[in-house]
């Protein structure tokens, strides 16, 4: 079989789906998982950016350099390559929806649901956007993509 292929879509790239792209990363490496981990955004006005400042600072707090990630936009291969795209909220889900090919050669078929659908008791939720918030949102961030990502990684042992 073929290894779990997961990409993470927000809408710019630079602060939530990196954060849950590292905290995949680690937790996959600590539970021995081999994954293909991937983030994008389904815009792409920070395209070749680094991470936001602040979401670099807070994975740093976790141990966990992201300063070398850099941003891009969702593509079409993207609906063939992965099996799961996880958005982070429901408008990037919408967004995801609306742009998945559905050509008679180009079919997505990446499963698309909501990150925190994966959370018992989270389901149907938002990993809210901290972009125009504080250190504390971005904490609230890593707080929720971390519990995802376990999430995800408990549900593959
Ligand atoms: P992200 O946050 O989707 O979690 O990466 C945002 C980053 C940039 C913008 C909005 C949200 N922006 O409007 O530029």
């Amino acid at each position: 079989m073929s290894q779990p292929s997961i990409l993470f879509v927000c809408l710019g790239n630079i602060c939530r789906s990196p954060l849950a792209e590292a905290a995949l990363r680690a937790e996959a490496i600590a539970a021995g998982l081999a994954i293909s981990i991937d983030s994008a955004g389904t815009g792409g006005w920070h395209a070749g950016n680094p991470p936001d400042p602040r979401a670099i600072a807070e994975a740093e707090r976790h141990g966990i350099d992201i300063s070398h990630y850099r941003a891009r936009k969702v593509r079409r291969e993207d609906f063939q390559r992965f099996g799961n795209i996880y958005a982070l909220d429901q408008q990037n889900l919408r967004d995801l929806k609306r742009i998945a090919p559905n050509g008679l050669l180009t079919r997505s078929t990446a499963r698309l649901s909501l990150l925190m659908d994966m959370v018992p008791g989270r389901e149907g939720t938002a990993v809210i956007d901290p972009y125009g918030g504080t250190a504390d949102d971005f904490a609230q961030t890593w707080a929720d993509v971390s519990v995802a990502a376990r999430a995800i990684v408990s549900r593959m042992l």
